[in-house]
């Protein structure tokens, strides 16, 4: 069987000379608004406050980071550039905590400059390089593990999706969004539902702006219907991405997904974990070892820069992930095949055949 042709329109950067232009995606999807990063400092900001969002995305993001912090210090000598880039790494390090993509690709980094020769020039386009590998690793991981994905889902049916694991948290194709894309390439009839997400709304403003660029059928349903939508018969089939994966396959994904996971596991719908190697963290034990971001307060009490809808001073909990353990998990898709069943086993096989540098 030949490989469907797997594609997008969705792009959420571009390179620049000395610079990386992202696609805001606070602003989507009322504005298509790009914003010109030229610092390792901007870059941290863009990260922090989830202009650019999704861990493969991060990962590429951070290692541009990296440059970009060597770029700007290029004009001194060795020593000047290298407190620039360890401070750039230390800024980028802070950014965001949970994604492990975020500092495999620093390590990646780290490594990169350790060979590089002495000249800023050269430690430059070492980072450089360092940097459009991770990108490129990324890109082919995302069309690799979409097709070894796609068979797995249903010919016909209802698929649903939480938060944004698509062409705007990856450099291709996108992971879960990504399985999805090649089973309609391969000409399986699926609808997709997206949970919205609060609160940020990943599903509702990005996995539902992304997919309808590409012309998927796509209906968005508040979070709280999922379980509904599970017992009610109308899906067949649940794929969602991931910020880290422990070793013995505990899945962090944006919170909401255990839930979905709960639902599935008791109504007999699998729900399939689609992620390149670079987020599975075998230094993570399980999943009350992975640190879980806790975010802003107002992002639960109000709308974003408008009047909260909660009351003032009301005490918040909001972690932006939550864990999900591997015994809700059906499969894990990668770049290099499936683990199914989840098990320590099954994920270290996967990981022994990552490509050099990948983990
Ligand atoms: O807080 P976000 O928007 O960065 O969270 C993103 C997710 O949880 C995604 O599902 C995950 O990063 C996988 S993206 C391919």
């Amino acid at each position: 069987v030949n490989d469907p042709t797997v594609t997008t329109r969705v792009t959420p950067y571009v390179l620049e000379e000395d610079a990386v232009r992202v696609l805001d995606q606070r602003f989507l999807p009322a504005q298509e608004n790009w914003r010109v990063v030229r610092t390792a400092e901007e870059m941290a900001d863009a990260i922090r406050t989830l202009a650019v969002r999704g861990a493969p995305l991060l990962g590429a993001m951070a290692a541009y980071g990296m440059w970009l912090g060597a770029v700007r210090a290029r004009d001194g000598d060795r020593t000047h550039l290298d407190a620039a880039v360890a401070g750039a790494r230390a800024l980028l390090g802070r950014s965001r905590p949970t994604a492990v993509n975020l500092f495999h690709a620093l390590e990646r980094c780290d490594a990169a400059l350790a060979t590089a020769p002495g000249d800023p020039e050269a430690r430059v386009a070492a980072l450089k390089a360092c940097a459009d590998g991770v990108a490129r690793a990324d890109r082919e991981a995302c069309r690799a593990l979409a097709l070894h994905g796609a068979r797995h889902l249903p010919d016909e049916g209802g698929v649903l999706t939480h938060c944004n694991a698509g062409a705007l948290a990856t450099c291709g194709v996108g992971t879960a969004l990504g399985v999805i894309r090649a089973a309609l390439a391969l000409g399986k009839r699926l609808k997709v539902y997206a949970d919205e997400t609060r609160p940020l709304l990943q599903g509702a403003r990005l996995t539902a702006w992304e997919l309808m660029q590409d012309s998927i059928d796509v209906t968005i349903l508040p979070d709280g219907a999922a379980a509904h939508l599970v017992w009610r018969g109308s899906i067949q089939a649940a794929v969602v991405g991931a910020d880290r994966i422990a070793r013995n396959g505990d899945v962090a994904n944006k919170v909401g997904t255990s839930g979905v996971a709960l639902a599935c596991h008791r109504h007999g719908v699998p729900l399939w974990v689609a992620a390149p190697l670079t987020t599975v963290d075998p230094r993570t034990p399980d999943g009350r070892a992975i640190p879980i971001e806790e975010r802003a307060d107002d992002e639960v009490t109000g709308p974003p820069g408008g009047p909260p809808w909660a009351p003032t001073g009301v005490k918040v909990f909001n972690p932006a992930f939550d864990v999900t353990e591997a015994s809700l998990v059906h499969g894990i898709i990668t770049e290099v095949g499936v683990a199914q069943p989840v098990t320590p086993a099954t994920l270290a096989a996967l990981l022994a055949q990552a490509p050099a540098g990948t983990n």
